[in-house]
């Protein structure tokens, strides 16, 4: 039988803004039930911690009419040495649809490859998928339109960024991406979304300087220094990154309607200064907000594939 799973942005293909649309209808039928969701019932591995994406799935399957269960791997007999390959094909003989937050990405991809329902990869290494659903929904949101803008990433190449490039290249609009020398987003990643941007007539720019990257951007964004997983690396990270930290100075070359963004959690004061994550352009609540309603739209989509 197909399944579609979510494991990369790039899975919606040309459906993505067919996602966000179906993310708006959501959020204006914040109660409504989906009949292919009643009855359905949708496990929740997480392996790391999380706010957004914990809360945002099992609100969704409820809200939906299904039932979301969370499972802690320490809890669970992955913690205690079953391979997730086993795992999966005995979660998708009573599952509906599974989500997994790792730390590998390679062992989202071997969920999905063994279980016979949907898999949404809720965050891993690589990639974000679920966030950029929200992202381009609050976009869509603020400036009426996700294509022919130009998106600034300010901050460290890793799962955020990767998404994001990526993302934007569906969207059709041009991406600048500064990071700190040694910390730029891996090649084959831009690869992947210069593939999309040239297919969309768009950019994907990698840079060392802010600046540069944010200089007429109709959104700004960052994300942690230090993601989950490389706390050993905290300090050398904070040392490197302080000239990359998103503060009023920096925004100052963004057009005057700029939106900040930040998928969050926020470190005030290193990536962000409080200045600008409180300010009228800062629309990260919202955005954080927009994680329900884009997690149910992921959820109908898979269900309804
Ligand atoms: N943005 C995000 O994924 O937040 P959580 O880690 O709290 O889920
Ligand atoms: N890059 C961060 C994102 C958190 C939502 C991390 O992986 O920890």
């Amino acid at each position: 039988m197909f399944k579609k799973d979510l494991i990369s942005i790039a899975d919606l293909g040309t459906d993505f803004p067919e996602v966000i649309n179906l993310a708006l209808r959501l959020k204006r039928d914040r109660y409504s039930r989906r009949d292919s969701v009643v009855g359905r019932t949708m496990g929740m591995i997480f392996e790391k911690s999380s706010t957004r994406t914990r809360v945002s799935l099992e609100t969704a399957i409820f809200q939906l009419g299904g039932h979301g269960i969370f499972l802690n791997p320490s809890d669970m007999q992955m913690g205690r040495g079953e391979t997730v390959s086993d795992t999966a094909h005995v979660l998708s003989g009573m599952l509906d649809i599974i989500t997994y937050r790792a730390f590998k990405h390679e062992n989202v991809l071997s969920l999905a490859k063994n279980s016979s329902v949907p898999v949404i990869n809720a965050l891993d290494d690589k990639e974000h998928p679920l966030q950029l659903i929200a992202d381009y929904m609050t976009i869509a949101e603020k400036k009426n339109r996700i294509s022919g803008l130009k998106f600034a990433y300010v901050g460290d190449g890793n799962n955020m960024a990767n998404s994001i490039m990526i993302a934007s290249a569906m969207a059709g609009s041009d991406v600048s991406i500064a990071s700190p020398k040694g910390f730029e987003p891996a090649k084959e990643y831009v690869e992947i979304a210069r593939k999309i941007a040239k297919e969309n007539g768009v950019t994907v720019e990698i840079m060392n300087d802010p600046v540069e990257a944010v200089k007429d951007s109709d959104i700004v964004y960052t994300d942690v220094w230090v993601s989950m997983g490389e706390e050993k690396q905290r300090e050398e990270k904070e040392k490197t990154f302080r000239p990359y930290q998103v503060n009023s100075d920096l925004v100052s070359h963004a057009r005057k309607d700029y939106i900040f963004m930040h998928c969050l959690p926020a470190h005030r004061g290193l990536e962000v200064t409080d200045e600008v994550a409180d300010s009228i352009n800062s629309v990260i609540f919202q955005e954080a907000e927009n994680r329900l309603h884009s997690a149910k739209a992921a959820i109908v989509y898979l269900l309804e594939h």
